[in-house]
């Protein structure tokens, strides 16, 4: 019960890039709040947007039955900065004055670094908030691992295991674009489990002489084929996309016959596989129990594999970017493969 004796009223939005597992986070939430501790529930309905234009929904059981598996957002999403000075209206002001009006005591903010970062801001506007890190890319500050990374890292490495085929029928270079944004995580670790020879990932220069280099060894050693894995984020001429790039420098420099793949969007669609609606649903209900201890401004976290709960203000708008000594980095070296800077 809130302090006029009413249970607690909860908002849920979802905010920025969608991803497999959302709707469990949703779920999660809802689940626990309604069944739990007898709370409301409304949705928000795309991002920040649905505050700013009062666009919401009652979330009762029945809506919240038969998501835990559906891919992408029941509320919808948005790219919605109500921070970003591009309009005359006071965004912030507008937030706040609906989210009185709703008379919530508390908005969950499913989302990614850019989302904890207008979670951030809003607490200290006044609003008592909880953020569940939500992103493929897996590189919000404060956490371990996002919910979405483990679906799009299975849906890039099938496309990799596809492509050690069609390489190997036509002694192909094979090069692959996975998404990720700025960080490498997806990079790293999609090519470590498709057995990529090659990794570019933004935390690492890479000199593409090197990668031809890497690339004309392997075929004077009668190898067939190499898989190439390239992280969007790496450093390309402008308006070239970093797959088509290094797939044709490498066939220039090599003369070996190189071709592209850019998987783009698959990684984003789809169910979440079950590892992701686990960790969704853990941060989902984990989101309820701060709520209803009054554990406000916090981000709820996985730390060693233990849920728990980090400062918002030590999250917004800081990147989580693979550190150069991952152990995951060191054992590709000593397994020979290149991330084009030795
Ligand atoms: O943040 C998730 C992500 O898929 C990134 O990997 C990618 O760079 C970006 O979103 C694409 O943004 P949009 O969906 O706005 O095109």
């Amino acid at each position: 019960m809130n302090a006029s004796g009413k249970p607690k009223r909860i908002g849920i939005l979802t905010a920025g890039g969608d991803c497999p597992g959302i709707n469990a986070a949703i779920r999660g939430v809802g689940k626990t709040a309604i069944l739990e501790y007898g709370m409301e529930v409304i949705g928000i309905s795309s991002g920040f947007l649905g505050l700013i234009n009062q666009e919401y929904v009652q979330l009762d059981e029945n809506q919240l039955s038969g998501i835990l598996t559906l891919g992408g957002t029941i509320l919808g999403t948005s790219r919605e900065n109500p921070f970003k000075k591009d309009s005359i209206v006071n965004k912030p002001r507008l937030i706040k004055k609906n989210y009185e009006e709703l008379g919530l005591d508390c908005l969950v903010c499913i989302g990614g670094n850019g989302t904890q970062r207008t979670a951030s801001l809003l607490v200290e506007e006044g609003l008592n908030i909880i953020g569940i890190p939500k992103t493929i890319d897996n590189d919000v500050w404060g956490t371990d691992v996002t919910f979405g990374f483990d679906s799009a890292l299975w849906i890039a490495v099938e496309a990799i295991d596809r492509l050690h085929t069609t390489a190997n029928s036509h002694k192909r270079i094979m090069v692959i674009e996975v998404m990720g944004h700025h960080a490498g995580w997806l990079a790293l670790y999609s090519g470590m489990a498709g057995g990529g020879d090659v990794i570019l990932m933004p935390e690492i220069e890479y000199d593409i002489d090197i990668v031809a280099k890497y690339l004309k060894k392997r075929a004077l050693n009668k190898k067939p084929y190499s898989i190439v894995v390239v992280a969007e984020g790496i450093p390309c001429p402008k308006g070239e996309k970093p797959g088509h790039y290094i797939a044709d420098e490498i066939t220039k420099r090599t003369g070996l016959e190189a071709r592209e793949t850019i998987l783009g969007y698959i990684q984003r669609g789809g169910s979440p596989s079950p590892m992701d609606r686990v960790l969704a649903t853990r941060y989902g209900a984990y989101a309820v129990e701060l709520i209803a201890e009054g554990r406000f401004g916090m981000m709820v976290a996985a730390i060693a594999d233990k849920i728990t709960a980090v400062p918002l203000k030590e999250v917004g708008g800081k990147l989580r970017t693979v550190p150069l000594n991952h152990t995951l980095i060191e054992k590709a070296i000593r397994m020979d493969v290149c991330f084009g800077n030795c």
